[in-house]
């Protein structure tokens, strides 16, 4: 029979927790590990379960505890950082080193004070084992909860932040409405073509503190993962304190605004945005300086408006192809042999989406509503020219 052997590394961050990560280790270790080990819920491969502690030189005494338990424990782990660098440095430090030296096919995220019930793990590992490359903890979802007596700002902040965070984050796109909980912090990730393609550098979080949870989330989901939910039961905190700061809910929304912002989609629609309007721009000042050029007293002059506005779009559109090769789709950016025929393709389909059906449907809603060009022209270009455009240069002109 085949063996089917995965490591899976629990990566635990802790800031004074001496209260905590004793019980914690010893709970994972002799109750939910060979919970694990027996194949309940469904599980089949044979896991080889792991802790790693990331400790933030706790002041009082979180590491010394730790490292009494590996002496005990040969699965658990200690990585001390010299100084309290922020959870989303510590998860990275957490994640390069189960990757290099504990051989992690799966990295969880989790808590040290019992909010994250270590009963949600195994649920979790069957998930992996049925494919899934991302899995995450939702309080929101059918199963999962609040604590109860939360008091009513950290409630509402979870509330409408989660909901903010989401919006910014995804909207109006898939993920907008099936990622519930974005700022949970339970997590497991598939190492394989994830965590291992991911650069651990610091310079790159936006913020090294919880906010990164948000900027890994889309970047995961980015690159494709296999992605569900299940349900987290979030606790109350068993001892010792939140670290959660007055700033950290804004810090949050600022790190999803980055992340949205600097995500490789949207700067590929914001370049083209760009370009599309210097097109525009090349358009109307090229149709005037033409005209300035070309005028005489005997001009006709519908046939020379007529003229200077074709040669002008025929330069837009040679500025839209230039500037999109070599700026909007520089990682897609054609080959030399094949610039001629792309060239010509280009050409062709910006005058059907930006004459010929524009202007079908503008002559028709002018039928329908009456004489309202203006307005027409508004819904033309965004609702037609620019989304099919959008959708030409990625699928035909700069296919990958
Ligand atoms: N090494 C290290 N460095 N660990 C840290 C740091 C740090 O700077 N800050 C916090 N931790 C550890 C804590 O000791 C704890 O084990 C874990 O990270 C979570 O910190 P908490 O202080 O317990 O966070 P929380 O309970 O307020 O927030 C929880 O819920 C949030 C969603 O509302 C966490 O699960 C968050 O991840 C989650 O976003
Ligand atoms: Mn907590």
């Amino acid at each position: 029979m085949k063996q089917n052997t995965q490591t899976a590394v629990i990566v635990i961050p802790t800031y004074n927790e001496a209260g905590n990560i004793g019980k914690m280790i010893d709970y994972l270790n002799e109750t939910t590990f060979p919970y694990i080990e027996k194949k309940n819920e469904g599980l089949t491969a044979d896991w080889v379960m792991k802790i790693l502690v990331v400790d933030a030189n706790s002041p009082d005494g979180t590491g010394k505890i730790v490292q009494e338990k590996s002496k005990k424990y040969s699965n658990t782990y200690l990585l001390t950082e010299t100084t309290k660098d922020g959870l989303g440095a510590a998860y990275f430090k957490g994640f390069k080193y189960a990757m290099k030296e504990l051989a992690a096919d799966f990295v969880f995220e989790f808590d040290a004070d019992f909010q994250h019930p270590p009963e949600t793990l195994p649920s979790m590992l069957k998930a992996m084992e049925d494919g899934y490359d991302y899995v995450i903890g939702s309080r929101k979802i059918k199963g999962g909860e609040e604590p109860e007596g939360r008091d009513f700002m950290r409630m509402l902040m979870t509330e409408a932040g989660g909901f903010v965070a989401r919006f910014i984050l995804f909207f109006p796109f898939k993920h907008f409405w099936d990622v519930t909980d974005p700022t949970t912090g339970l997590k497991v990730t598939r190492v394989k073509g994830f965590i291992d393609q991911m650069s651990f550098d610091f310079d790159r979080l936006y913020s090294r503190k919880f906010g990164y949870k948000v900027q890994l989330l889309l970047e995961t989901l980015n690159m494709g993962a296999k992605f569900k939910e299940v349900p987290l039961k979030f606790k109350n905190r068993s001892v010792g304190e939140s670290k959660f700061e007055s700033d950290t809910t804004t810090e949050i929304l600022l790190s999803c605004f980055k992340s949205r912002w600097f995500d490789p989609f949207i700067q590929k629609f914001l370049k083209f945005g760009i370009v599309g309007g210097f097109g525009f721009v090349v358009n109307t000042l090229g149709a005037k300086i033409f005209k300035n050029i070309f005028i005489t007293p005997e001009s006709n002059l519908s046939l020379l408006n007529g003229l200077c506005n074709a040669a002008a779009a025929e330069l837009a559109i040679i500025s839209n192809f230039i500037w999109n090769n070599l700026w909007t789709f520089s990682k897609e950016k054609i080959d030399p042999s094949k610039l001629l025929p792309k060239f010509l393709t280009f050409n062709l389909s910006s005058v059907i989406t930006g004459i010929i059906i524009p202007s079908t449907v503008i002559a028709i809603l002018t039928s329908l509503f009456g004489d309202q060009l203006f307005l027409y022209q508004i819904i033309a270009i965004f609702g037609l020219t620019i989304p099919l455009n959008w959708f030409v240069y990625n699928k035909i002109i700069w296919k990958k």
